[in-house]
């Protein structure tokens, strides 16, 4: 098949095109200038909600069908809720509270003008679902806890 000289032309201006817009939103960020809400999407399952990321009473984490929680920030790699940081519980749950050591490697990379995906290392967590409560998981960076059904989900940001 021979391709008009048109058809290249556009070919190359839709790479251009293309490679320009990836490039200006694309680059991975270790801290976010604003605060932010966090919610968890299945990687997979277009149809499955999204589930907003609240935080319980021991400062662990969670994805439910609620509201969720809007005071996240990222600073030099590091995740917060509020003044408490990031850090990691038994099985890799993800855990906020004061003491404790923090850890880092989060970043974030945009994929929308209010979006960005949040990154431990380049690797997302796994929400696994709580006994007793439909639509409610709980989120570890590791296996989980190996209970029945946990399932990969990437997290988002969503700036306000
Ligand atoms: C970051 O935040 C500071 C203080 O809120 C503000 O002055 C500055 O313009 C912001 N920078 C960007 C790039 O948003
Ligand atoms: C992420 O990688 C950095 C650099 O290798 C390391 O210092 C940090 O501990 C890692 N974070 C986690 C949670 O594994
Ligand atoms: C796994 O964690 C969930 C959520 O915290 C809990 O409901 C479940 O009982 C745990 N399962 C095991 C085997 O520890």
């Amino acid at each position: 098949m021979k391709l008009s000289l048109s058809a290249i032309f556009h070919i190359t201006l839709f790479g251009i095109t293309t490679f320009a817009l990836a490039s200006s939103i694309s680059e991975p960020t270790n801290s976010l200038n604003q605060t932010f809400s966090l919610v968890a999407l299945h990687p997979y399952k277009q149809n499955v909600p999204m589930n907003p990321l609240t935080i319980g009473q021991y400062g662990y984490v969670y994805a439910d069908s609620g509201v969720g929680a809007g005071s996240f920030t990222l600073k030099n790699s590091k995740l917060f809720f509020n003044d408490e940081h990031a850090s990691l519980g038994k099985n890799g749950a993800l855990l906020f509270k004061p003491s404790g050591s923090a850890i880092s490697g989060f970043q974030a990379k945009q994929v929308s003008p209010v979006g960005y995906e949040i990154r431990l290392n380049n690797t997302f967590p796994v929400a696994c679902p709580i006994a007793d409560i439909s639509n409610v998981y709980q989120i570890y960076y590791d296996q989980g806890n190996a209970s029945h059904n946990c399932m990969g989900v990437v997290i988002h940001a969503n700036i306000f």
